[in-house]
């Protein structure tokens, strides 16, 4: 168990320092919480939101990938790719990280329904993987600006780039992320 909320010590818990895997995931941790910090200082000015958590949260939303088949991103875990919410919820869990948990879970593109995990023979379990909170909202935002790729993890994409990956499984997917882009793009 986890003696405080600090995002580092659990990454460095989990990652040992000089991986590849680590390397990726503390870069694209980094750029996605910077995003997310932006976004929830903003948002701030007119709702209440926990800014510490959204941080938190962006830092450790990845952590799953530890236990995914990903060569690409140093990771030799059993489990498909798209697993690494579920499974970075576990280990958040594992942790006591209650609170954190679900932002693993459900921050995988604008969300996951069952009808698009049924429609799309998603390796994964039969459930609603909706952000439904403002915080992990902000967090699945940022995400989608940031690849994993080891050559793009600094580019930031513009959001007609982020509109255009979405449109490629639905429109509605797209509309979406128009509706979080008019509140939370400032
Ligand atoms: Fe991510």
């Amino acid at each position: 168990m986890l003696s405080s909320n600090d995002p580092v010590e659990i990454l460095h818990k989990f990652y040992p320092l000089h991986t590849f895997a680590y390397s990726i995931l503390w870069r694209h941790s980094t750029a996605v919480a910077q995003k997310a910090c932006n976004v929830a200082r903003t948002v701030s000015e007119t709702e209440a939101i926990d800014v510490d958590f959204v941080y938190q949260a962006a830092m450790l939303h990845d952590i799953g990938i530890l236990f995914v088949h990903a060569p690409d991103l140093g990771c030799y875990g059993e489990h498909p790719y798209i697993m690494h919410g579920i499974c970075g919820a576990e280990l958040l869990r594992s942790e006591g990280l209650e609170r954190h948990a679900p932002v693993c879970e459900n921050h995988i593109g604008v969300g996951l329904s069952v009808e698009d995990i049924e429609k799309q023979h998603l390796p994964l379990p039969r459930r609603d993987m909706l952000p439904r909170d403002t915080e992990t909202r902000i967090v699945a935002y940022a995400d989608l600006f940031f690849s994993k790729h080891p050559d793009r993890l600094a580019q930031e994409k513009t959001p007609a780039q982020v509109r255009k990956s979405l449109e490629k499984f639905s429109s509605s997917k797209a509309e979406i992320f128009d509706t979080w882009h008019r509140r939370f793009a400032g």
